[in-house]
């Protein structure tokens, strides 16, 4: 099986005595509240989802990811993951000291060894990350949010997030890495996906079906923009097709409890990284990979790749362009395999398909499966509802 980015799969979760004694000395710690998202993110680093990093960056990591997109080691990685305070936060903390981390109600999940604080140039990280400065990009938006100091230095995990949803679907690196190996798959292709599936989904995950031994699907389960699906309706969506029209013993479902960025190219990247610490040897990345309105070319998350050297990235990509139902093949297709006018060609954008959605309408089956417009069509009268 492929090996974890970095060589080495992580883990910063402490049990049994050891877990004990560090408990004990909580209370002489600083307490420090994270958001929900935070909190994810300590705990995706902790069970090795993103290895080989061991904790948030500090000041010269941070640098060589948003300048070089590389650790400072030369590994490839190519998103800041950080934690940020408030300015008179991080005044409070001393470096060289461990700060409690936990949730809004005071319950502690981890613990942070405090290595660095420093000040991003939030301007420089949003040109290079998202390629733009504009705020109508809701990564950029995000980075405003985040609080104004980083804080950087290793973690340890001491309690996992629970009353999470999902639950049957969340599965940590090492559980995945090993159903692999009970299945016998030796080559798995991976899917992101932040929408409910589609033909064209469907399309491009079948094509990866007939050339590896089994399909991961992925879908992301944290933080979204408003306006995309909701995770309940997108999971729900899957567990449609499944059971009606996936051989269900070739698909091995997990959720990624990981927040967008929508940062394209090097988004998909990082999403390539994480399937890859999960054991997957193939990533599909498809037109415009997280991507958002206009920001990014409709194939840059697929030349990123070429920046790097294969083994410097470990895990496949597997390319595809732009795929739809052309009715003289009849059936899906790129541009690849259907020599046909692209007047036989059909294709509606998400926006147009949540649009008849709305208005109570079905779309064609070439586009979506009835049995996923049901789904959606709940989803919808859910959203008018609140
Ligand atoms: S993403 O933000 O997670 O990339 P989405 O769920 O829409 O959004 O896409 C999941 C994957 O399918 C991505 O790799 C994307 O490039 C690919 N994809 C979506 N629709 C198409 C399509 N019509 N043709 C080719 N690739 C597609």
């Amino acid at each position: 099986m492929i090996k974890p980015h970095g060589g080495r799969l992580v883990n910063k979760e402490v049990s049994g005595d050891k877990r004990e004694n560090i408990l004990e000395y909580l209370k002489e710690m600083p307490l420090l509240m994270l958001s929900r998202r935070d909190l994810t993110e300590l705990e995706n680093i902790g069970v090795g989802l993103y290895s080989p990093l061991e904790g948030f960056m500090n000041e010269e990591e941070y640098n060589g990811v948003v300048e070089e997109m590389r650790l400072s080691n030369g590994t490839v990685w190519p998103l800041p993951i950080v934690l940020g305070v408030s300015k008179n936060k991080a005044a409070e903390l001393k470096i060289g000291s461990k700060i409690a981390l936990a949730s809004q109600a005071g319950k502690v999940y981890g613990i942070l060894k405090l290595e660095d604080k420093f000040i991003p140039d939030k301007e420089k990280e949003a040109q290079y990350v998202y390629r733009t400065r504009d705020r109508n990009h809701p990564g950029v938006a995000a980075l405003d949010r985040r609080g104004e100091v980083l804080l950087g230095g290793e973690l340890i995990l001491v309690n996992r997030l629970t009353d999470l949803p999902f639950t049957s679907y969340r599965h940590d690196p090492i559980d995945v890495r090993r159903e692999f190996r009970k299945r016998g798959w030796k080559q798995v292709a991976a899917f992101q996906t932040r929408n409910p599936i589609h033909r064209a989904h469907e399309y491009l995950q079948k094509c990866a079906l007939e050339i590896t031994d089994g399909l991961f699907l992925s879908p992301l389960v944290g933080e979204t923009k408003s306006s995309d699906i909701p995770a309940k309706y997108r999971i729900k969506s899957y567990e449609v097709v499944i059971d009606k029209i996936y051989p269900s013993s070739r698909v091995y479902l997990t959720v990624f409890p990981v927040a967008m960025r929508y940062a394209g190219p090097r988004e998909a990247v990082f999403h390539a990284l994480c399937r890859k610490n999960y054991g997957c040897s193939h990533f599909i990345v498809g037109r415009d990979h997280a991507g958002v309105g206009n920001y990014y070319g409709t194939y840059d998350a697929q030349l990123i790749f070429d920046e790097f050297a294969e083994e410097e990235i470990g895990i496949t990509p597997l390319k595809f362009e732009y795929s739809f139902y052309c009715t003289k093949c009849q059936g899906m297709a790129t541009a690849k395999t259907c020599p046909h006018d692209k007047s036989y060609q059909i294709s509606l954008s998400g926006t147009r398909v949540r649009e008849l959605l709305r208005q109570g309408e079905r779309p064609p089956v070439e586009i979506t499966r009835p049995e996923v417009v049901d789904v959606l069509i709940e989803a919808m009268i859910q959203q008018e509802e609140n």
